[in-house]
């Protein structure tokens, strides 16, 4: 992304190392085919200098978004900060793929093969009976990722970050990248 060493600086010390295995929640803005916007949670797997990258399932609603518009925002908050980015959206390659379901929690991997609309029909038994069937049948680290499985990076073109502070006004510190790829800070009231 070759990002102003400030912004570079707030993302290091805002965002936990790609190897934390407590990821960070974002909420993923896009829009949807009628032109309404649509949002939802997911894990922010891992950071770089493309952008930030988040997996789900290839036959999701957000997939059929950012594949016809590949556009999106997201907004990630902790007590006093907040940070939306808007960006362009890629499919990952296919070591990234792998290497963030590798980099899944046990559950999460099952939860790649099993998010199906079938298991979601079932009723309660049902689904903990076959959940339980398909973990037995793959012992943790047999699996790989499903062909489901996707990924995809944001790459920022505006990066804004909101400190909040109980003693006075919250500002934002905003860069944002013109059409020549020069970068622009600004301060903005919060
Ligand atoms: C805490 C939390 C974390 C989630 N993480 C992910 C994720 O990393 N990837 C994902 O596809 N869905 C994740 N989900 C589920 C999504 O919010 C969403 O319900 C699902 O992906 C379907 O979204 P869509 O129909 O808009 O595509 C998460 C939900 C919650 C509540």
């Amino acid at each position: 992304m070759s990002l102003p060493a400030s912004a570079a600086a707030l993302l290091t010390e805002w965002l936990p190392s790609n190897d934390d295995p407590v990821r960070p929640l974002m909420t993923l803005g896009t829009i949807d085919p009628s032109g309404y916007p649509d949002a939802r949670s997911v894990l922010l797997s891992e950071y770089d200098d493309t952008g930030f990258f988040f997996h789900t399932d290839s036959r999701s609603r957000k997939v059929r978004d950012v594949t016809e518009t590949p556009r999106a925002v997201l907004t990630l908050v902790w007590p006093g900060r907040q940070l939306v980015v808007q960006g362009d959206v890629s499919p990952a390659s296919a070591d990234e793929l792998d290497r963030a379901y590798a980099h899944r929690s046990r559950y999460l991997q099952l939860l790649a093969w099993l998010n199906t609309p079938e298991l979601a029909m079932l009723d309660h038994e049902e689904r903990l009976a076959r959940w339980a069937a398909f973990a037995a049948e793959h012992p943790e680290g047999t699996l790989s990722a499903p062909e489901t499985w996707a990924g995809f990076v944001v790459e920022p073109v505006r990066l804004t970050f909101w400190h909040g502070d109980p003693d006075t006004a919250s500002r934002r510190v905003e860069f944002a990248r013109a059409a020549n790829g020069e970068w622009a800070e600004s301060i903005l009231p919060g």
